[in-house]
């Protein structure tokens, strides 16, 4: 069966970078990068990008367009059935990962219609707390709209690679670097806006530690999309003519200044009007209201801002569907709308004890977390580092001169940066990952 692939590098770019940046850019970063030591946190995250997550991007990608499978294939056809479990591995942290993506993602499409309404009025973040946990911790509301952000990724998806995924992302992506202009030029006219950039880019060294490094190279390989075969599959409708070291270099580039800008349009709000930015995950949807509620005009910038979010949230939803779509269509032959329509309504199916751990189920607890924490812990902190351990450890050294080829030949790239890339695929990413695994799981 004949392979579709990506219309245009254009198109790649527009996908990769749709996947990469996510909801991770937007709500995380600002706060993670803030908490860290601002300007301090952002060198090290720099140097890890450059250098991890650059090589490990390549490298998932190279997997990819050299076997045009999904990852389970993949892994099979280089690796044989020893290695098959690093591809599953991906698939499963997949419905895992989108099963509760998408009731947050279905949060900022409500939240769109709750700004546009004028329901979040209120500049007192103690008021919008309230309304938002009634929100929540709703039976029914929170997954209609979970249901409905699905139902856009299944649309998306179902249309196939071309037209779907690439068409939506040439225009979604644009559009949101478009939002992030725009809200940017508000927030850094702002009135006291230079604390909140001070507050990101200057470097504090003292709020440096062990734990630092762990909080970056966490948010690298989370925002870079890594370690559960998204690139790979995406790489997997790459055709032999994209250079992959430029191609990658734009897509790790591009996440990048996403994030900055989202740090930059972030912090310059909340310090403007004297809020406190560690407040982590309630800094979105409850601190940024009320501040938009005291601002002129604030009601567009809010609706802009939730937009800007759902964007983020889509296309790279429609990213971590697409592994396991593939491994159903590629190892079953099934149809690409039957099975996209199946996966989704598994997704869906988690999200509702994730959604009722908000409300109704708040006081179940496994393993000390509530269903919702369980799924991101797991996936965050447990199968993404595990995925991306086996893969580096798979290139680095059973398939490192096969890579090697894939990414470098042709390229005229010299061989002390060839020889940097398979040095960090062999010894510096396993040991990084190991270690936040260690750190993450409590043993460290
Ligand atoms: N990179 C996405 C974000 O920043 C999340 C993501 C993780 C997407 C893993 C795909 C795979 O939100």
């Amino acid at each position: 069966m004949n392979r579709e692939h990506w219309g245009s590098r254009f198109g790649f770019i527009m996908a990769a970078a749709g996947s990469a940046i996510g909801l991770g850019n937007v709500w995380r970063f600002p706060y993670v990068a803030g908490e860290n030591g601002g300007g301090a946190f952002l060198l090290i995250y720099l140097a890890i990008i450059a250098v991890f997550g650059f090589s490990l991007a390549m490298t998932e990608i190279a997997l990819g367009r050299a076997t045009q499978r999904n990852p389970v294939g993949a892994f099979r056809q280089l690796g044989g059935r020893l290695w098959t479990p690093a591809g599953y591995l991906g698939v499963i942290a997949g419905f895992v990962i989108l099963s509760f993506y998408c009731v947050v993602a279905g949060w900022t499409l409500a939240y769109i219609g709750f700004m546009a309404r004028g329901l979040l009025g209120s500049t007192d973040p103690a008021v919008l707390g309230q309304s938002f946990e009634a929100f929540i911790g709703d039976p029914w509301i929170p997954l209609y709209y979970a249901a409905g952000f699905m139902a856009l990724v299944v649309l998306v998806v179902s249309s196939g690679v071309g037209r779907g995924i690439e068409r939506a992302n040439k225009w979604l992506m644009p559009a949101l670097f478009l939002l992030l202009l725009i809200l940017l030029i508000r927030a850094v006219t702002l009135p006291g806006a230079g604390e909140g950039l001070r507050f990101l880019l200057m470097p504090d060294f003292s709020k440096v530690s062990g734990a630092t490094f762990g909080a970056a190279l966490a948010q690298a390989f989370f925002s870079l999309s890594l370690g559960m075969g998204c690139l790979l599959t995406y790489g997997s409708y790459l055709s032999r003519s994209t250079r992959i070291p430029t191609t990658t270099a734009t897509v790790v580039g591009l996440d990048l200044l996403a994030s900055l800008m989202a740090g930059m349009i972030v912090l310059p709000v909340v310090f403007s009007f004297g809020f406190d930015p560690s407040s982590g995950p309630g800094l979105t949807f409850v601190t940024l209201p009320a501040i938009f509620a005291s601002m002129p005009g604030g009601a567009i910038f809010g609706v802009m801002f939730f937009l800007l979010l759902a964007i983020a949230a889509l296309t790279s939803a429609i990213s971590i569907l697409e592994p396991a779509v593939a491994y159903f269509v590629d190892e079953y032959g099934y149809t690409r709308r039957r099975t996209v329509s199946i996966c989704a309504l598994v997704c869906l199916a988690l999200a509702v004890p994730s959604s009722l751990s908000f409300g109704h189920w708040s006081g179940l607890k496994i393993l000390d977390r509530s269903f919702f924490d369980l799924m991101d812990y797991t996936a965050t902190n447990l199968m993404l580092p595990l995925g991306a351990l086996l893969t580096s450890l798979f290139v680095g050294w059973r398939w490192a001169a096969g890579a090697r080829r894939e990414i470098f030949e042709g390229t005229g790239i010299a061989g002390i940066w060839i020889s940097v890339w398979l040095l960090v695929l062999r010894f510096v990413a396993p040991a990084g990952l190991v270690w936040i695994f260690l750190a993450s799981s409590g043993l460290l």
